[in-house]
């Protein structure tokens, strides 16, 4: 069985839930290696809406196995809703879950400092205030990393937290004068209360998909944001701190690069953005506020409107280089039904010159204009269609050029959030 990394070639929400949900009945185990409860993945499916945020898609499907590998930061009381709540919802969970004991720990402190970053007189990132950033800080810098396999050892954790916890209340309240602190005893015994709860799902992931794969099972591997908010590849400083690249894979799940047999890059017909930074094609005008309206851009995790713009062709030509994309799925193209014309960024222009690939540095970004080429609309439903020949010929055309702007085939394409309102081509 092949192994599959569905991965978002944009800056997130790309409808990336849907095509795992798609894809796993073709799979045995499901895995998240990057990112944490600042994913929003949401799976419509007869008539009911799920939204995920740190557990897999795949828990959805009970019968295959869920994995969240290494490589993800676990905020404990987030887990724990998302159990609870898919529970009451009729799905079960239990043996079907699996929780890396390498992955490391939010705890509330890693809340505050985020608060504090983003409000204070730095770079404010627009973050989804998740602890993402402070949490991965911590891995790196060891010092005051947790693991989730630390969780299970009483005296050894009360002991780290007690150093740890003194340190960050002296960082805090150097940030700032209103900082909260806290009380090393006091999260300890909250986190032990957790720990039992998540007892059950404790393992080591890495041994458990390298006998998946001895056993031929065939692996999913689900990315949380999208390509361009990659820590090392993306529009830094304005990304996320995982590598939400394929690129993060092998780091975050302890499966080699080279056992992927297909990458899936997901795309919106259009472009979206959550929180700062550039984004060349964004639209702040009517045409803007429309595919918003239309295709609901507003956060998953935070409610936020997403910032709405045209298809950049530039930006995910490097995406899909990047992530060694073999098809490519196109979402959402119901939306754009309303617009009586459609433009695809081909290439930027600065200072008078064009550029032709996607600048590695996010402030000659900044300075980007897009150069468009601009296609008629089709201004009919296409919500019903289920076959390439049911669209009109407007459409077709509009994904027949994306598709040889971007020199990768469009095997899906999407006119709705059910799963029935897909077009396999
Ligand atoms: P993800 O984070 O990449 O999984 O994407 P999100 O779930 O954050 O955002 C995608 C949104 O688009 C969700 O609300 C989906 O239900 C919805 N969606 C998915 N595919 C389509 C589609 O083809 N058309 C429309 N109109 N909505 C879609
Ligand atoms: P899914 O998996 C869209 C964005 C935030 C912010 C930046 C850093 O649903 O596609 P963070 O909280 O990660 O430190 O925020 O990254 N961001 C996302 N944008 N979709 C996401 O996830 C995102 N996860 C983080 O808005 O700009
Ligand atoms: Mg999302």
């Amino acid at each position: 069985m092949a192994c599959t990394c569905v991965v978002g070639l944009q800056w997130g929400d790309e409808a990336k839930g849907k095509i795992v949900d798609l894809l796993t009945p073709r799979h045995d185990v499901v895995v998240r290696y990057n990112g944490g409860a600042n994913a929003g993945h949401t799976v419509v499916t007869n008539g009911l809406t799920y939204k995920l945020s740190l557990l897999p898609t795949g828990v959805l499907r009970p019968e295959l196995q869920s994995v969240i590998a290494n490589g993800v930061v676990v905020y404990p009381p987030r887990f724990l809703e998302e159990v609870d709540n898919l529970r009451a919802a009729g799905i079960p969970v239990g043996g079907n879950l699996k929780v890396s004991d390498h992955a490391h720990v939010i705890f509330p402190y890693h809340l505050e400092e985020e608060r504090l970053n983003e409000a204070g007189p730095g770079q404010a990132i627009g973050t989804t205030g998740r602890g993402i950033g402070p949490c991965y800080q911590d891995k790196v810098g060891r010092v005051c990393g947790l693991r989730v396999g630390e969780l299970l050892h009483p005296q050894h954790l009360r002991e780290r937290l007690r150093l740890i916890v003194a340190r960050k209340n002296r960082i805090l309240s150097a940030l700032s004068a209103e900082a909260q602190t806290f009380d090393a005893d006091r999260v300890c015994d909250q986190y032990l209360e957790y720990a039992e709860r998540m007892r059950p799902f404790i393992t080591d992931t890495t041994y458990l998909l390298h006998q998946s794969l001895a056993a031929g099972k065939g692996i999913l591997f689900e990315a949380a944001q999208g390509s361009l908010l990659d820590v090392d590849h993306g529009t830094y400083p304005y990304v996320t701190s995982s590598n939400s690249s394929p690129a993060g894979v092998w780091s975050g799940s302890g499966v080699p690069a080279r056992r992927l047999d297909r990458v899936v890059g997901v795309i919106k017909a259009y472009t979206t953005r959550v929180g700062r930074g550039p984004f060349p094609t964004e639209l702040n005008d009517g045409i803007g506020e429309r595919i918003r309206r239309t295709g609901r851009e507003y956060g998953t995790v935070t409610g936020r409107p997403r910032r709405c713009g045209w298809f950049d062709a530039v930006a995910v030509r490097y995406t899909a280089a990047l992530a060694g994309a073999d098809e490519l799925a196109l979402m959402l193209l119901d939306v754009l039904s309303e617009v009586d014309e459609i433009s695809i960024c081909t290439a930027y222009e600065t200072d008078g010159q064009r550029v032709d690939h996607f600048p590695s540095d996010a402030f000659l970004l900044e300075h980007c204009r897009p150069v468009y080429e601009t296609l008629p609309g089709w201004r009919s439903e296409i919500s019903k269609a289920r076959h390439p020949a049911d669209l009109p010929k407007a459409a077709r055309s509009y994904v027949e050029r994306l598709s040889q702007l971007l020199e990768l085939p469009i095997s899906i394409i999407s006119v709705g959030p059910d799963r029935e309102q897909t077009i396999l081509c």
